[in-house]
């Protein structure tokens, strides 16, 4: 991993150390250890990811490590968010499909793109990017996934295609590809006549992408929903768009409009802008789904 090539280190002051172990215990690399009397990290610290959970969990502020800036640690605080405040505030975001014309401060952006950094990634690998669009180049990204679209629905509409695609997506997917043609026609025809449609006329659209491995589909998703639920705290709405995503998976020009790294797969497209519609109630959801095995 590049990040850790100048090789992490790690000290611990002896007389502020009070032996507790913890650090030792939460090290998901096992990196740190009992010698003696002493807690210390091993002497190869090139499996370290610099989760900072050694530097996290120390209490009195011993143990430091080079790669984690001391006066980036502040302590971690108070807040007190109930079970209740969390699920009000997760079932009051929703998919925002109308947007005021106003266009999101850059500052604003920043500001989000600061807080989804701190999504889990799967080894600490933290190689999500966002590509932000604006402007003509959304209008641009449409046009080139309805062009994904425009082939897909000549596909389904041949009796020969219908099967072909069937054999590449399986046949539950077909089904629903079938079940909604009449919005896929509906929606190529509004792009082609140059409408604003898959994302809804945002201001701003995120393309979260990465070079694959063996957790990059998660961390993008994760990433990505963690900038949905910034947004909500900044007064801001957003729309996951699938149909974007779905192109860009399978036609390079949808990928070349965001001017992606040749190696970079797209796994989220947000929509984000100012609402233009407000919800008053709550939902219901169906129960959750959950087995337990013994
Ligand atoms: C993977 C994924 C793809 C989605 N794609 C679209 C899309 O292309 N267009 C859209 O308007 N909404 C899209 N949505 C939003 C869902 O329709 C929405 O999350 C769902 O209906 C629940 O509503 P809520 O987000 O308001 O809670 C997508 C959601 C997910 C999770
Ligand atoms: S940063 Fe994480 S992986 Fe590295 S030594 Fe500390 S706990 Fe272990
Ligand atoms: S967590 Fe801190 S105090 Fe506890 S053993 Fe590790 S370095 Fe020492």
């Amino acid at each position: 991993m590049s990040q850790h090539e100048d090789g992490a280190r790690i000290t611990i002051s002896s007389e502020t150390c009070t032996r507790c172990g913890r650090c030792i215990v939460t090290c998901p690399r096992k990196l740190l250890v009992r010698e003696g009397d002493e807690v210390r990290s091993v002497a190869d610290l090139s499996l370290c990811i610099e989760c900072g959970h050694c530097v996290a969990v120390c209490e009195p502020g011993a143990l430091r490590h080079a790669a984690i800036a001391a006066d980036a640690t502040p302590d971690i605080g108070d807040l007190a968010l109930t079970d209740v405040q969390l699920e009000q505030f997760l079932r009051r975001r929703r998919s925002i499909r109308k947007f005021k014309s106003k266009p999101v401060e850059p500052e604003k952006l920043d500001r989000l793109f600061d807080i989804a950094r701190y999504a889990p990634t799967g080894k600490n690998r933290q190689g999500v990017l966002h590509t932000v669009l604006t402007a003509d180049r959304i209008m641009t990204l449409e046009r080139t996934a309805a062009q994904f679209y425009r082939k897909l629905i000549g596909r389904l509409e041949s009796p020969i295609g219908r099967w072909l695609v069937g054999r590449v997506v399986g046949q539950k997917n077909l089904g629903e590809l079938l079940w909604g043609l009449g919005d896929l026609k509906r929606d190529v025809e509004q792009v082609e006549r140059g409408e604003p449609t898959y994302c809804h006329d945002a201001p701003v659209v995120v393309i979260v992408s990465g070079e694959a491995s063996s957790t990059i589909h998660e961390d993008c998703s994760y990433a990505a929903y963690h900038l949905m639920l910034a947004a909500e705290t900044l007064e801001l709405g957003t729309c996951l768009i699938g149909y974007i995503t779905a192109a860009a998976a399978r036609l390079k020009a949808v990928r070349d409009v965001a001017e992606l790294p040749p190696d970079h797969q797209v796994y989220s497209t947000v929509a984000i802008g100012y609402p233009a519609e407000r919800f008053y109630r709550l939902v219901p959801r169906r129960e959750a789904n959950v087995r337990h095995l013994s």
